[in-house]
This record gives structure tokens, sequence and C-alpha cells, in this order.
């Protein structure tokens, strides 16, 4: 597969039900209540489309990352990512003159992986942080890796080696391969068994600023 034939698309309402079906397939121990749903994403159709890429194979949806514009304190954030993409009405609080992109989900289907198709995604979502003048893009890395390590390391001894580069992890060291750096762990902001319910708070700030 040749990874020029893919097409990059802005999510538009024919896609909102594969490119949920392809976050059931990327995220499976997530619980349903922390996964976006088709009617999510038509909510991002009509609020701010070009935050949410969609990557094609001909016609069958095989990647995609979304996220929206909004103001960030990295010293309190909302206690769950559920609260900081959603209002009390369940609206999204996309803000177009918020400061930071917050990545919300990102994957590419199992059968595509390791041929750069996140690479490309991350250079859409950093173009609309650059073009839009915004001070960066900030995320919650899963750290799916930690279920092999949880014996022997704390989490943060973890996050620390995975950082010297002296482990991999699946999600991780492709954020940090992509300029990102960690700012620090978070604790049950959203729900993940492999690793305990931590991620790290990873942030690529605008080189343009
Ligand atoms: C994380 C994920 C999106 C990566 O997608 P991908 O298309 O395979 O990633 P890429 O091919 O663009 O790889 C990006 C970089 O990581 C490196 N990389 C990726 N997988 C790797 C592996 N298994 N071993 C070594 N390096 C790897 C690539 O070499 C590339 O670096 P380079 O461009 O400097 O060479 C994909 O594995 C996925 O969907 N995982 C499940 C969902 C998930 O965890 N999403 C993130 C939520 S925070």
């Amino acid at each position: 597969m040749n990874e020029t034939s893919f097409t990059f698309s802005p999510i538009t309402y024919d896609l909102c039900e594969p490119t949920a079906e392809l976050i059931r397939i990327c995220f499976p121990d997530m619980p349903p209540s922390d996964q976006y749903v088709a009617e999510d994403f038509a909510e991002m159709v009509e609020l701010y489309a070009m935050g949410t890429v969609v990557v094609l194979d001909g016609e069958k949806v095989i990647g995609m990352g979304t996220g929206i514009f909004t103001d960030l304190d990295f010293d309190n954030l909302p206690a769950t990512e559920n609260g900081l993409l959603y209002d009390e009405n369940d609206r999204s609080r996309h803000d177009f003159a918020g400061d930071y992109y917050w990545g919300s989900d990102l994957a590419v289907h199992p059968d595509y992986r390791g041929r750069g198709i996140a690479r490309e995604i991350y250079r859409w979502r950093k173009k609309q942080v650059t073009a839009n003048a915004k001070k960066g893009f900030a995320a919650a890395a899963v750290l799916p890796g930690y279920a092999d390590h949880r014996e022997n390391l704390t989490i943060h001894e973890y996050v620390e080696k995975v950082v010297a580069k002296e482990l991999f992890d699946p999600t991780l060291s492709v954020q940090l391969r992509n300029g990102f750096r960690v700012i620090k762990l978070l604790h049950e902001f959203f729900v993940f068994p492999r690793s305990d319910n931590w991620s790290a708070l990873i942030l690529w700030e605008n080189p343009d600023l």
C-alpha cells in the first residue's frame, strides 16, 4: 500500500459513523461513556470541521485525529477529559478564541500502523495551531506499555524511562517523536486500565510564537 493513495479530509456528516467505529476498534478497553459516538462528530462538523481530520484508503476510514480550541490552565485542568471537552449541558466547549488546540483522540487502524499516518495526522493538527496563531497543541496521552512494567516500575519511573528512550511506549513514544514534551502525569483523567488510569499531559508549543 502506497501512503500517497491515502486521502486526508476534514470530518463530514458521512464520515461520522465510520470514524466512531474506528475509535471502537482502536480503544477496545475504554468504556463506551469515554468514547466518541457519531453524534459527537456531527457536532464537530457544525462547530469546527477542520479540527477533526479523517484518513481514507479509498472509501475506508483508516485514521483520525480530533480536537477543539479551548483555553487551558495546566495547573488547574478539569478533573476529567469529559469535563474539559463538554459543559454541563453536554455541549462541546470548543471556543474558536481559545488559546490551545486540545487533541482528544488519535487513532490509526491496526492494519495501517507504522507507515507515518499518525505523523501526517499530527502535521494537519499542528497546522491548525500555527495557521490560527494558537499557543500550542496539548493532549493527555494514554500509556498502554505500562501494563508490561507495572510489577517493577511506578508510573512515574515508567514515563521517565520512556522520555529517556530506555523504554518504548506504543503511544507516548510516537508523540515524543512528533515533538511533544511531557508536562506532568494525570490520574483518573479518563479510564484506561492498561496504565491504571494514568495518562501523560503532553504539549507541543507553536514554534512561530
Ligand atoms: C499511536 C498511533 C496513532 C500511531 O499511529 P501510526 O500511524 O502507526 O504512527 P506513525 O507510523 O506515524 O509513527 C510515528 C512515529 O513513531 C514511530 N513508531 C510508531 N510505531 C512504532 C513502533 N512500534 N516501534 C518503533 N517506532 C514506532 C515511527 O517510526 C514514527 O517515527 P518517525 O516518523 O520519526 O520514523 C497508533 O498506534 C494507534 O492508533 N494506537 C491506538 C490508539 C492510541 O493509542 N491513540 C493515541 C491516544 S493518546
